[in-house]
């Protein structure tokens, strides 16, 4: 089929070349914002008199059809064609006749294309911060639910200080919700209109963006023409909001690896969430949480895809920017993925009291406590570490714990030491002293999930 940039071309274009540059087999994705925005633009173009109101009308009947012909999986993409939007073109100057020409008036695909995907973000965001926000939910019933299981909290994953599995499972919800709000601003740099920027320079014709904007229920309209058709920061900032919640969930799936494993033991996978061996027929292995893990890396990709492939254009349209709508894609893709298969999973999975318990018994988790005792007792917290220090040291070599140690024992180390210090040494007795803000004493926890619950944040 002949080119709508044909005319001043001598040659047909290589088929090479044609298939080198042709964007419609991933850009088709953008048809239903592609139609949304000619809909908008021929209805101004025809209420400004720049076209006539019933070639608009004709033209946004005919763009309807077309709608409608993809959506029964009727219309042809073609090849030859590029992209969505110059398929989309030259069906409608097949169905409606030369006046379908009158559509790109006062429009270049260089704004076209931004609009689209701009379009099509503010919808994939909206979805996407819907299905984070039930993960937070998630995680929110899951602390509920387990309120009171205590667990060895970690630094360097060596046992650090009893917590409140419950403390730990809200960490997740503060990550998601700084994610959240990381979609929500990213979301103010998208919602903003193109259209009439034409290929860079703006048009002579009479339009009205604000116009257009409203119809496509943007917030405002781009401030420069050549700004505007370069510009890619939403879609990075998009990619980078997606590179950062899926560190979190990475971040999660490691734990759950891990806490699944015989040594840790913490949880109980759900069967149908879990695969087997082809060989080892004892095994069930994490693999949804894995491949959350593994996919992270593409997602990681994109971003420095895009950043480099944007680093060194010259202002504004380069075809270099084509380059960006498959990082987009594949990113909501993932991301979405990752989200659905955790929403279904984290219900089923089943923690396990005692072996968390259990090895937070160990490994003088305590020892902070007892230095804090001393501490109290008036001894600077200094000399109370180099005192309890040599305690663990003691304990060690007798292969005891720091609560089976008794009172004469303890005495040997420092004068100030008297009955009352079994009341720091059990694991139940350090969480909840820890009541200060955002601590881990039971109190805290269920002040921060009534707080969440009010969806309050605390300001000082
Ligand atoms: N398919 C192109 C893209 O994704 C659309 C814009 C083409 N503009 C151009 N001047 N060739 O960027």
């Amino acid at each position: 089929m002949k080119k709508p940039w044909a005319g001043r071309f001598r040659m047909n274009t290589a088929k090479v070349v044609e298939e080198f540059t042709s964007s419609i087999s991933f850009d088709k994705r953008l048809w239903r914002y592609d139609i949304e925005g000619s809909i908008a633009h021929a209805s101004m173009l025809g209420k400004q008199g720049i076209i006539k109101k019933a070639e608009a009308a004709l033209i946004k009947k005919g763009l309807a059809d077309i709608k409608a012909e993809i959506e029964t999986g009727r219309f042809v993409f073609r090849q030859d064609l590029e992209d969505i939007h110059m398929n989309i073109e030259a069906a409608l100057i097949q169905r409606v006749g030369p006046v379908g020409g009158k559509l790109h008036t006062a429009r270049s695909r260089n704004d076209q294309v931004s609009l689209d995907l701009r379009l099509y973000l503010r919808d994939e965001i909206r979805a996407i911060m819907s299905l984070i926000k039930s993960l937070q939910s998630s995680t929110v019933k899951a602390a509920e639910k387990n309120i009171d299981i205590i667990m060895p909290g970690y630094t360097h994953l060596q046992r650090a200080q009893p917590i409140l599995l419950s403390h730990h499972l809200l960490c997740y919800w503060e990550m998601l919700n700084r994610d959240s709000e990381r979609f929500n601003e990213c979301l103010k740099r998208v919602d903003v209109m193109p259209l009439g920027s034409g290929a860079l320079a703006g048009t002579p014709f009479p339009i009205d963006r604000d116009y257009v904007a409203r119809l496509l229920r943007f917030s405002s309209v781009s401030d420069n023409s050549v700004d505007s058709v370069s510009d890619r920061d939403f879609v990075i900032e998009f990619i980078s909001a997606c590179s950062i919640l899926m560190m979190h969930m990475s971040r999660l799936s490691e734990e759950i690896i891990l806490w699944a494993t015989s040594e840790f033991g913490f949880i109980e996978l759900p069967d149908d969430f879990s695969t087997g061996s082809s060989i080892m027929p004892q095994k069930k292995n994490p693999d949804v949480a894995e491949l959350v893990r593994g996919k992270t890396g593409r997602v990681f990709g994109h971003l420095f895809g895009t950043l480099t492939m944007m680093k060194g254009l010259p202002l504004s349209y380069n075809r270099d920017l084509q380059e960006d709508k498959e990082a987009v894609f594949d990113s909501v893709d993932t991301v979405k993925a990752c989200l659905g298969v955790f929403n279904a999973m984290l219900p089923g999975i089943r923690f396990n009291p005692v072996s968390m318990q259990k090895a937070a018994e160990g490994g003088f988790i305590t020892a902070t406590d007892l230095a804090d005792y001393l501490c109290s007792k008036g001894i600077p917290f200094r000399n109370a570490h180099e005192i309890t220090g040599r305690v663990v040291r003691y304990c060690i070599d007798k292969g005891k714990s720091l609560e089976g140690l008794t009172l004469k024992e303890l005495m040997g180390f420092s004068e100030m030491i008297g009955e009352d210090v079994f009341k720091y040494l059990s694991l139940e007795a350090s969480i909840t002293r820890r009541t200060s803000y955002a601590g881990t004493a039971r109190k805290m926890v269920i002040e921060r999930i009534k707080a969440i619950k009010r969806g309050l944040n605390r300001s000082v």
